[in-house]
């Protein structure tokens, strides 16, 4: 794994170096190393409009500019897509570090660097030929950013990989048990505490819609409790993550079509990973708040045992459902751990799942459906967060006549909704019914959890979205709550 590093005097000659610019009007090339030559031409191909182009001569410098006219949002996304670029440029002289200017703002610096991180990831585990091409150090050339402010940004991209990885692991190998193993193995590296309650422990608790979903799977269902809680944490009652984790999901007898809706499923678990991201992101940085991870994790398999369309069952909170699709199955693990999570008085909870296709017709990939009982702070501090880091949200409506479609005839709710419109609303009123007694927070992010295609420093595949996102947003919310103003 690479490393950011602060780039001192005493660092020694980069051979490979990149410039943001982000104001070219007062740039005046002041204390670079680029030629009159080098200049020359860098001066044609802005003027040329050839905005967030590099250009390179034989000796490994880059030059980039970014459009800071179409807002601060922009302006970072851009200076991140450079980033994404620069990578491509690198690879191509195979240089195993460079050193990133900016002119003077430190946050399109950062943006720059983080772009670059995020494109330098690959999962190779599988493959007998290695990529032949690596980056070893990225050197930031700033006087703003700090030491801690670059470990951060070394253990955002670490905890993203660790996301992607886990998104990426086929159910073959990443069975909810090895899921466990591998939450457990990072906890034990970066210092969060993992408890792991196995299917003996969950048939005691009576989690009903987790065992429902794991009856038709040979291997054992797990829940995940992750806990970082420093003492020296700002929050008294704690935040809590919840993440979906369904390893593979077939739809069980409701089974789905493959090609293409089956078979990117071992991706059903991004929420899961999001949220063991975000907590060892948390932990490898020291933060001062507690923060709680809940993972249900199973399998959605069909077999002589699975439940069946029609099935009642039982959840761990009492209340009893009709199963009349097993392909609904997010909403019976996650219920669960919803319900689990009132034991702790959280102060809010926030739970991340690939929960429903609705949400992608709706929006796509580019962006995550949100809902909730929040606060409208909260709810806009979010979103905020959203834009920040361009791992957008959109609100969608919890209003309760949509609940109304998930009325049965012979238990408390049915898992589907009558006619399936507005699938990802009718999914949230489900969960919403688990929620009582805290401020909570949906996130459905099966659009933009996995990729089809590579998008920029995306990348293909498992994304690891929401971490950056819900990164962000505590990081702002640790900001404005360890100095308490009063409130008006
Ligand atoms: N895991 C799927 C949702 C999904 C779809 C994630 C596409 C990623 C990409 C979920 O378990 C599911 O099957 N949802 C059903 C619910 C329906 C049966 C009410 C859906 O959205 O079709
Ligand atoms: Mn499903
Ligand atoms: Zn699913």
């Amino acid at each position: 794994m690479f490393k950011i590093k602060l780039y001192t005097a005493g660092s020694g000659s980069i051979s490979a170096e990149a410039l943001l610019l982000s104001d070219r009007v007062n740039y005046t090339f002041h204390g670079s190393q680029y030629s009159d030559d080098e200049v020359f031409h860098l001066k044609r191909s802005l003027d040329a409009k050839q905005t967030g182009r590099s250009f390179s001569q034989a000796s490994s410098k880059f030059v980039f500019e970014i459009d800071t006219q179409k807002g601060r949002h922009t302006s970072l996304e851009n200076a991140r897509k450079c980033g994404h670029a620069l990578y491509a440029e690198l690879k191509n002289i195979k240089a195993s570090e460079v050193l990133l200017k900016a002119d003077g703002h430190a946050d399109y610096l950062y943006a720059f660097a983080e772009g670059l991180a995020l494109s330098a990831y690959h999962f190779s585990k599988y493959k007998k030929e290695k990529p032949d091409y690596q980056i070893e150090n990225i050197w930031l050339d700033s006087q703003e950013i700090s030491a801690a402010e670059v470990e951060k940004l070394n253990a955002l991209t670490e905890s993203v990989f660790f996301a992607r990885d886990l998104v990426n692991e086929p159910v073959n190998f990443l069975t909810a048990m090895q899921l466990s193993t591998e939450i457990l193995q990072a906890g034990k590296q970066v210092g969060y505490r993992t408890e792991v309650l196995e299917k003996q422990k969950i048939e005691t608790l009576r989690m009903g819609g987790l065992l429902a979903v794991n009856a038709g799977s040979v291997d054992p269902p797990t829940f995940n409790i992750l806990e970082w809680t420093p003492d020296n944490a700002i929050n008294s009652k704690p935040i809590i993550l919840v993440g979906k984790g369904v390893v593979y999901d077939t739809g069980g007898l409701s089974l789905k079509p493959t090609p293409n809706s089956m078979d990117s499923m071992k991706s059903d678990m991004a929420g899961a990973a999001a949220v063991a991201g975000i907590i060892r992101y948390l932990a490898q940085t020291k933060a001062p708040l507690k923060v709680i991870g809940l993972i249900p994790a199973t399998d959605n398999r069909p077999s002589g045992n699975a439940i069946t369309p029609g099935d009642v069952i039982t959840m761990y909170d009492g209340t009893t459902i009709e199963v009349l699709n097993t392909d609904a199955e997010g909403r019976l693990i996650l219920g669960d751990a919803l319900h689990y999570a009132r034991q702790y008085d959280p102060e809010l909870v926030m739970d991340f799942a690939t929960l429903t296709g609705a949400a992608v017709r709706a929006i796509g990939i580019s962006a995550t459906a949100y809902m909730g009982t929040a606060s409208a702070d909260i709810r806009r501090e979010v979103s905020e967060a959203g834009h920040e880091v361009h791992e957008r949200l959109v609100e969608f409506p919890l209003w309760d006549d949509y609940a109304d479609q998930l009325k049965s005839d012979i238990a408390d709710m049915k898992n589907v909704a009558v006619g399936g419109n507005a699938g990802m609303i009718t999914a949230g009123k489900f969960l919403e019914h688990f929620t009582t007694g805290y401020p909570w927070l949906h996130f459905d992010i099966a659009g933009p959890s996995f990729l089809p295609a590579a998008d920029s420093y995306r990348g293909k595949n498992g994304t690891g979205v929401a971490v950056r996102l819900i990164v962000r947003f505590l990081e702002k919310y640790m900001t404005d709550h360890s100095n308490p103003t009063p409130k008006a």
